[in-house]
């Protein structure tokens, strides 16, 4: 669990709707590297408004996404951004304990929250537990080796190898790391299976 003041206030959350967001980290940029496929059973722990959870439903319109915020005011304003997406779940719990399926996700996707978690051994643990065998995870969060730019002071930040370092810990697979938008990192690895 994050410490509170780490963890993103509600009363920020036009920043993460902010038309400049869509410059420094696209959303389509981050769905390409994602690679959704239609199918997909997702879980994004730390939704906040929906920034990467709408797009991501439409394009896994035969599977799922579960949208999993600790604060219910981030899922108010989620769910008065949903229109079509039937596909959309909003799931109030805290990302080491979502209350999701065991084995029931194909992609577990943690955008800008890593940073504010203090036992990743916790998240992580989380993350292996609702993955399918051969399931995917995305962690994307801010470079601490960049300018600030509305997000996160540099001294919060963590960099990328943090990340993939705890995932070899627990025995992911495939673990690559590339930087995304203008300030982001992003590291993906596999779980068991194919
Ligand atoms: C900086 S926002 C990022 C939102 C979204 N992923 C994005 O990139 O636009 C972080 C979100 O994580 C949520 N959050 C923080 N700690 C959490 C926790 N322990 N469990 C679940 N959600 C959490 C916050 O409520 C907030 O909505």
């Amino acid at each position: 669990m994050p410490t509170e003041s780490k963890r993103f206030d509600v009363a920020n959350a036009a920043r993460l709707d902010a038309p400049e967001r869509l410059e420094f980290l696209p959303p389509a940029e981050v769905m390409a590297a994602l690679a959704i496929q239609p199918n997909d059973s997702i879980a994004d722990i730390g939704a906040g408004t929906g920034y990467f959870a709408l797009p991501m439903a439409g394009l896994a319109p035969n599977g799922a996404v579960y949208a999993v915020d600790a604060q219910d005011g981030m899922l108010d304003l989620l769910r008065k951004k949903i229109t079509t997406e039937k596909n959309i779940h909003l799931v109030h719990a805290e990302g080491d304990s979502t209350s999701l399926k065991a084995a029931s996700c194909s992609l577990a996707l943690l955008a800008n929250i890593w940073h504010e978690f203090e036992d990743h051994g916790r998240i992580v643990a989380e993350v292996k537990r609702i993955l399918k065998p051969g399931g995917r995870v995305a962690i994307l969060d801010w470079r601490p080796d960049v300018e600030r730019v509305a997000g996160p002071q540099l001294d919060h930040r963590l960099p990328a190898e943090d990340a993939m370092r705890a995932l070899a810990n627990a025995g992911f697979s495939a673990i690559r790391s590339s930087n995304i938008g203008l300030y982001s990192w992003l590291v993906q690895a596999s779980f068991g299976g194919v």
